[in-house]
């Protein structure tokens, strides 16, 4: 059996959790291969709505695994106080919930750390989320890290004690202010609540379970133009956000990569600096911020927003080898009587349809393609066949582009405002 991939591909919060909860009475398992608590996936349904960061969105259907593979980044703190969310749920964690013993953990001083070099870049700074990730994934890259099979070592404290003094020097270099004995208490608190999960060597787990033909999807965070090789570095995350990343971050072989079901936003949204070539600074980006309530679901910042970028969507589908297109907040545009979509790029006085190399340095002018807006209320649609025909041109216009189907379309947060316009399961061996 092979493994799905579900991603974003724009700048995250495409509404990835949303979906992966939507798929998964399709899958036996779901599991996560990169970030961390960088990451917010909403889901909604019954009238309330959940936020995780580090578990897997398929966590609130019983009888399915969920796996946080080797390639996540753990900060015991904020994984404990998810746990303890979903167990006064009275989700079976224990049971369904299991721990790759490769995934590095996070550290109070990672976190001190990503606050200290953001501050020292000033006016350059990232906009990272300050939950230690990049500091983190720089000591596994480094050969310093400390992972989560280490908790059950006899050393482990010496271990945490001389990474900590690492990063005290560092700090001291950096001139940074903090107070770590309330914080380090919290974290070896977390560090037990890790303990009384299920670890695993999440490999083998994750490939036998293939071998015995049961169906996983991979669950993206971040998205693909924050992916640290090919987003617009430096203004990125510090993982690999693409279907290479499921391969790394789950030890699955690229050959057992099967459909990769590509999400995006009907518009654009980002958060943090970096640049974004369709961003609308003006009372449009404003009204599709009210709209579509864009504010960070990890750190509460508005998200800037802007008009859906073809070029971008090309790059990220050639990276990710998608091979379903998933549209989300279609709603949010119903706003609007005009729509555009960036179809190329004017760069450096010609006409392109690739993103360069200098996105950060040179200025990129979109190239629009002007499109009748629906202006009618979406979130009540329940049957395909109620599409207004200006959303099914934007559909096919956008189909066309991509020269991919759009399988699913989201018409609101909750499960039940999602609409299948075509087959979603490859079911091949
Ligand atoms: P993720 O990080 O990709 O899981 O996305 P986030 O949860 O950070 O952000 C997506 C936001 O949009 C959340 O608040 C969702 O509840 C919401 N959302 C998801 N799909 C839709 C949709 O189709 N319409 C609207 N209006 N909101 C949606
Ligand atoms: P989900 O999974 C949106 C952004 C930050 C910042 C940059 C680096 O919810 O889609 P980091 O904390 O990783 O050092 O921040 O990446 N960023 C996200 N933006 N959604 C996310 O995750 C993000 N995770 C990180 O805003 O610009
Ligand atoms: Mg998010």
């Amino acid at each position: 059996m092979k493994l799905d991939v579900l991603l974003g591909l724009q700048w995250g919060d495409e509404g990835k959790g949303k979906v992966v909860d939507v798929l998964t009475p399709e899958y036996d398992i779901i599991a996560r291969f990169q970030g961390g608590p960088n990451a917010g996936h909403t889901l909604e349904f019954d009238g309330i709505k959940h936020v995780l960061h580090t578990i897997p969105s398929g966590i609130f259907h019983p009888n399915k695994l969920n796996i946080i593979g080797n390639g996540v980044v753990i900060d015991p703190i904020i994984f404990k106080r998810e746990i303890d969310a979903l167990l006064k749920m009275g989700i079976d964690v224990k049971k369904t919930l299991l721990v790759s013993r490769k995934a590095h953990l996070i550290l109070p001083t990672h976190r001190f750390l990503d606050a200290a070099s953001e501050a020292l870049k000033g006016k350059a700074k990232i906009g990272s989320t300050l939950k230690g990730i990049g500091p983190a994934y720089m000591d596994k890259t480094g050969r310093n890290g400390l992972r989560v099979g280490d908790i059950e070592r006899q050393d482990f404290e010496d271990a945490y004690n001389q990474l900590v003094e690492k990063h005290k020097a560092l700090l001291s270099y950096y001139n940074y202010a903090y107070d770590l004995k309330e914080q380090q208490e919290k974290w070896l608190e977390g560090i037990d609540s890790i303990k009384s999960l299920t670890l695993i060597d999440s490999e083998y787990e994750i490939n036998n379970h293939l071998a015995g033909k049961k169906r996983i999807l991979a669950e993206g965070a971040q998205g693909s133009l924050l992916d640290i090789d090919f987003g617009s570095y430096p203004f990125v995350t510090s993982s690999n956000t693409i279907t290479a990343g499921a391969c790394t971050g789950l030890g699955v072989a690229p050959n057992k990569i099967g459909d990769v079901f590509g999400i995006f936003k009907a518009y654009c949204t980002r958060v943090g600096s970096g640049p974004f070539p369709t961003e609308l600074e003006n009372e449009t980006g404003e009204a599709l911020r009210k709209a579509g309530n864009e504010f960070g679901s990890t750190t509460g910042r508005p998200r800037r927003c802007g008009w859906l970028d073809l070029p971008a969507l090309r790059y990220a589908i050639m990276l990710n080898g998608v091979t379903k297109l998933i549209m989300m907040k279609g709603d949010v545009l119903s706003i609007l009587p005009t729509l555009q979509v960036c179809t190329h790029y004017m760069f450096m006085g010609k006409k392109i349809s690739s993103v360069p190399f200098n996105v950060v340095n040179e200025p990129i002018t979109p190239v629009y393609k002007e499109l009748k807006g629906w202006n009618v209320p979406l979130d009540n649609i329940k049957s395909l066949e109620k599409f207004p025909e200006e959303l099914n041109n934007y559909i096919s216009f956008i189909e066309e582009e991509l020269q991919l189907p759009i399988v699913i379309v989201s018409v609101g947060p909750d499960r039940s405002q999602t609409l299948i316009r075509k087959e979603i399961m490859s079911y091949e061996l």
